[in-house]
């Protein structure tokens, strides 16, 4: 446990409920969260705008290192700033969703994004949510889960999300690029897919948010009550669980 708290990590594939449940699991607890997802799509975002090739590795991983990319606690949550402007609202599109995807099988942007992420997680007080948190870039987390569900109801989910985003998708779209997401996420050469060694697997198919929430605290406070600490930040030491 770090100064400021446990580090909690979060792993598992697309649309599985990482981000919501990693940011409210943050905000239930007082911490950071760090969405790792974010970052990768910020470099997405920063190679589709600046028309690099994806596929063009020497260059995206030459200049990637020089961007400055920032996480902020905002009052809406986490916000991601790219060379000082925030570019939250553009992140989450199905055209970042393939731009992240390919720019994060680039070995210089994975390296360079893992130690800015280790200089945010290793204090403490930090839910780490992304694909290889628990089993490449926090191995030592206090507490680690895996989440999962079947790729249909993450393909709803998603789809759900889409539509409300006023995003003209079939729901038979979501789920092919979904299932091609996945393979290529657990057949990456570099920190694939993986349930880590020690995580807590927990399958969200049939769970609402609120019961997997509750799920993940009790684990959490399981943990710290054997090692007869806090989780809490000082201040919300009288949230009882
Ligand atoms: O979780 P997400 O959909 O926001 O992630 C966007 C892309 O970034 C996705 O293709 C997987 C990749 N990613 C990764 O490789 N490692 C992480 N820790 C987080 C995301």
């Amino acid at each position: 446990m770090g100064p400021k708290g446990l580090l909690i990590t979060i792993d598992g594939p697309a649309g599985a409920g990482k981000s919501t449940l990693g940011r409210r699991l943050a905000q239930e607890l007082g911490y950071l969260f760090l969405d790792t997802g974010a970052m990768y799509r910020a470099v997405g975002l920063w190679a589709k705008e600046a028309q690099i090739d994806p596929n063009d590795k020497e260059t995206i991983e030459q200049l990637c290192e020089r961007l400055d990319l920032r996480l902020k606690q905002g009052a809406q949550g986490v916000e991601v700033f790219l060379n000082g402007r925030n570019v939250t609202p553009f992140l989450r599109t199905p055209e970042i969703d393939r731009w992240s995807s390919v720019v994060a099988q680039i070995p210089g942007v994975r390296s360079w994004l893992l130690r800015l992420q280790r200089s945010y997680g290793l204090e403490g007080g930090v839910v780490a949510e992304g694909r290889d948190m628990g089993s490449v870039v926090f191995p030592e987390a206090d507490v680690k889960f895996f989440l999962t569900a079947s790729p249909e109801e993450r393909a709803k989910r998603r789809y759900n999300d889409l539509i409300a985003q006023g995003a003209n998708v079939t729901y038979q779209q979501v789920l092919e690029e979904l299932i091609k997401r996945d393979k290529q996420d657990q057949n990456r050469k570099i920190a694939p897919l993986v349930v880590p060694k020690g995580a807590i697997i927990i399958d969200t198919s049939s769970l609402d948010l609120r019961e997997v929430l509750d799920l993940m605290l009790q684990k959490i406070h399981f943990y710290a009550k054997q090692r007869g600490i806090s989780p809490l930040p000082a201040s919300r030491d009288t949230l009882n669980f």
